[in-house]
């Protein structure tokens, strides 16, 4: 190879000498995982005593990474609390993303999960976003298909019941300087759950909300992290005081309606000439890219008559919402996340007036009710559909 000058070969020479540093770093390896398991069993609630997130499963799953030696050996072991140097980098600079993943006992007493490959390759952009580390994902997903099998018995049974799982990124680099960390830890934990409101199946209302803003152009709003979440809370409050369950969150000068809640959001919409339009925001960077999200979208274009239904990822706003309700044309919305599914929405607040969502069979719409069914039905394993339910082996 003919170099032209002095710059070009010294570039050649970093490039071969990257690839060599980069082929000693491990990768995530599922064949390298070891397991400890608990000597304490916990006790399992009954159904009607789980909680959101508030009990774990007897075990978690672990993997250390440095910048130096890559994914070490992935760990089974009892769950348990984690040390880290009060220093440490998550605490201080929020070096730290998150997945949900539900796992479901189907009729066989297997375990599965719903469309994990999407959420690997979710955690894989957000730790990009924010200099963690990246990985396989399929490695990730045999890691927990074995995590689940130890702890099937944690699997609670029924229409509604399910297993969170919380796959964790953490920088663990114990310094206060901002830069990257050269050391991080994933980390699974399993927690019983059931429905996530613990009204059910039961219409929540909105406040529009304008005074405070959840993503923004440019911004890591697409991105599950930690961060995204916490300035939340309040605005929710402050909503709930008003009377109303969550924040219909808007966008700019416009009013565009990006998010409900921590969910995605969709609203149907019937047209003059009776045809009718199913609309959800468009992935423009703003919006989190809900594998809900996507399996209603993907479900509906492909079950949902052509010449009755558009299918739309399209910008809309609060006015247009607002505007149709008068006319009669807003049939329903929902809202539709990995924790509550579907959850039908019927009544939001804006600017203290009243926009009514009408819930057709008492406690939603029927196409809320169908794409929740569809759903449910794929994730409980009753019906296969493509590769989107996978076994535990
Ligand atoms: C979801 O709907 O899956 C969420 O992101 C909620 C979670 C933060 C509890």
């Amino acid at each position: 190879m003919m170099f032209r000058n002095s710059s070009l070969l010294r570039r050649a020479v970093r490039q071969v000498s990257i690839l060599r540093y980069n082929s000693t770093i491990a990768p995530l390896d599922s064949s390298r995982l070891t397991i400890e398991k608990t000597k304490q069993p916990k006790q399992k609630l009954p159904n009607d005593k789980l909680v959101f997130g508030r009990t774990f499963t007897d075990h978690m799953l672990e993997v250390e990474w440095t910048k130096e030696n890559g994914w070490a050996a992935p760990k089974i072991t009892p769950y348990h609390n984690l040390s880290l140097d009060p220093s440490t980098i998550v605490f201080h600079y929020a070096f730290e993303l998150f997945e949900g993943m539900k796992a479901y006992k189907d009729k066989n007493g297997d375990i599965r999960t719903f469309r994990g490959d999407k959420n690997m390759i979710r955690m894989n952009k957000s730790a990009d976003r924010i200099a963690l580390p990246t990985f396989n994902g399929e490695e990730l997903q045999k890691l927990i298909d074995q995590l689940l099998l130890l702890d099937k018995d944690f699997v609670p049974e029924g229409k509604g019941y399910s297993l969170y799982l919380r796959p964790t990124l953490i920088g663990t680099t114990a310094s206060l300087g901002v830069s990257t960390p050269d050391k991080a830890l994933l980390y699974v934990i399993a927690s019983p759950v059931g429905p996530y409101y613990s009204s059910g199946f039961k219409p929540v209302s909105l406040e529009a909300t304008d005074y405070a803003v959840r993503a923004w152009p440019g911004g890591v709003g697409d991105k599950k992290l930690g961060a995204n979440y916490a300035p939340c809370v309040k605005p929710q409050l402050e909503a709930a005081q008003r009377g109303f369950h969550q924040n219909l969150w808007l966008f700019g000068e416009e009013g565009f309606i990006t998010e409900v809640g921590t969910m995605n959001v969709f609203f149907a919409f019937q047209n003059e000439d009776g045809t009718k339009e199913l609309v959800t925001a468009p992935l423009d960077g703003t919006i989190l890219e809900g594998v809900t999200r996507d399996s209603i979208l993907e479900l509906c274009k492909e079950r949902l008559p052509a010449d009755e239904w558009t299918i739309s990822e399209r910008k809309y706003t609060i006015h247009e919402v607002e505007e149709r309700a008068k006319k009669g044309q807003l049939i329903e919305a929902f809202g539709a996340g990995t924790a509550a599914v579907v959850s039908p929405i019927n009544h939001i607040g804006f600017r203290n007036r009243d926009i009514n969502v009408p819930v057709a069979l008492g406690t939603s719409g029927e196409l809320t009710a169908q794409v929740a069914e569809w759903i449910r039905k794929i994730q409980y394993g009753e019906e296969e559909y493509k590769n989107w339910s996978r076994v535990a082996k």
